[in-house]
């Protein structure tokens, strides 16, 4: 019964210039492991779910990146996006093709982009957690404490007693997706909230229900075709309707706003890989705190530095201190360590295919 969808059509663009647009950096070995993020993602849930029991859903350009990096999974189970929507629409085309497989199907949701250290830990969560969300109408999202007050996560602030027969799982009481810095500050200090970490646990049935609910036009959609059409029609159909879809995230467009929202709050080593910051709090470092991959890399009197280069490449950086410094074939980025959200704008303005 348990389903993972894994959501991959994302571009990674404060990755930039590793990540492109046409290899985000899911399809990256980000972490020199030699895997890529996707391979890690998938390999952590197929002990719980069974391999035809996954779906990815992505842009229709990844496909073949997809296919090639996850041999196990047959071209069915990749769900093609003509375009890009959030979150919300990639969940519920999820939603219809296991509606037609199995009604009473649980799904895990996760991103295919995180980093989770203590896996074994992680998968007891997760088992808990299914089993947590078979009665009733509960949505459930891991929950991690936060460390800094990041802008770029959704806060859930929990009530003060955990949900009886389950001592790490709290019923919501708020959740505000990415706020502000200075009340992402008030939030942290508060001792009350917790990270979403957007790996999600809940049924089939609980969040159809809350897709009538909140996002009833997105379901909708889909749900005019349901059972009627051959593989091929449907791919068209979808590729007709889903620039109709809203363009939102389930934690706007659900998570915000219902009332069946639980936390479940743990410590499994987790780390959204979004930007060079997260990734440099990962990589081993040297004597002065420079975190280096490249095997070609010279430095001198530089302190706190990321340099992410190709191995056949002979870097020298002398007298830099808190900079990221980021080398491909063709781009080099060379940017502030405080500065790095701004790359997202910059990408912007260069475009991501180069
Ligand atoms: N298929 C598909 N289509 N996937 C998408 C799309 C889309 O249009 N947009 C994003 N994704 C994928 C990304 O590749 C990523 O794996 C995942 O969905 C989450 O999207 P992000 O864009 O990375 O979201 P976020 O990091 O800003 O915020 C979410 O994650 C945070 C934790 O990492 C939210 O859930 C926050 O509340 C949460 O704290
Ligand atoms: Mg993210």
């Amino acid at each position: 019964n348990n389903y993972c969808v894994i959501m991959a059509g994302g571009v990674g663009s404060r990755f930039w210039p590793l990540s492109k647009n046409n290899k985000p950096k899911q399809f990256l070995d980000i972490l020199g492991t030699g895997k890529t993020l996707i391979q890690l993602t998938y390999e952590r849930f197929a002990s719980i779910c069974p391999t035809e029991n996954f779906f990815v859903v992505t842009n229709a350009n990844y496909k073949s990146l997809v296919l090639q990096q996850l041999p196990n999974i047959n071209e069915n189970q990749v769900l093609l996006e003509p375009i890009r929507r959030n979150t919300a629409p990639c969940i519920a085309y999820a939603n219809y093709k296991i509606q037609k497989r199995n009604p009473n199907a649980s799904i895990i949701v996760t991103p295919a982009d995180h980093l989770i250290l203590n896996e074994t830990k992680f998968l007891g969560v997760l088992s808990e957690g299914i089993q947590f969300v078979q009665d009733g109408k509960k949505l459930l999202t891991l929950g991690i404490t936060p460390s800094r007050p990041e802008t770029g996560y959704g806060y859930i602030q929990v009530s003060n007693k955990a949900v009886e027969n389950y001592s790490d799982v709290y019923p919501v009481k708020t959740f505000t997706e990415k706020p502000h810095l200075e009340l992402a500050k008030v939030f942290q200090e508060s001792g009350e909230f917790f990270w979403n970490s957007g790996i999600f646990v809940w049924k089939l049935s609980t969040i159809q229900d809350a897709f009538d609910k909140f996002l009833p036009d997105i379901k909708y959609l889909f749900e005019t075709i349901l059972d009627k059409l051959d593989t091929r029609e449907e791919q068209n159909f979808i590729d007709q309707i889903y620039p109709k879809c809203e363009n939102i995230s389930i934690d706007y467009g659900i998570l915000e706003k219902s009332e069946s929202v639980f936390v479940y709050c743990s410590e499994f080593g987790w780390s959204d890989l979004g930007t060079w910051g997260s990734l440099y709090e990962h990589t081993a470092k040297d004597n002065n705190l420079n975190a280096i991959q490249g095997e070609n890399v010279m430095l001198y009197e530089s302190k706190n530095c990321l340099v992410n280069v190709p191995n056949n490449k002979l870097v020298v950086v002398q007298g830099l201190k808190d900079y990221i410094v980021v080398e491909t074939d063709n781009s080099l980025l060379i940017c502030r360590r405080r500065d790095e959200q701004e790359i997202r704008k910059i990408v912007n303005d260069v475009k991501i295919t180069k």
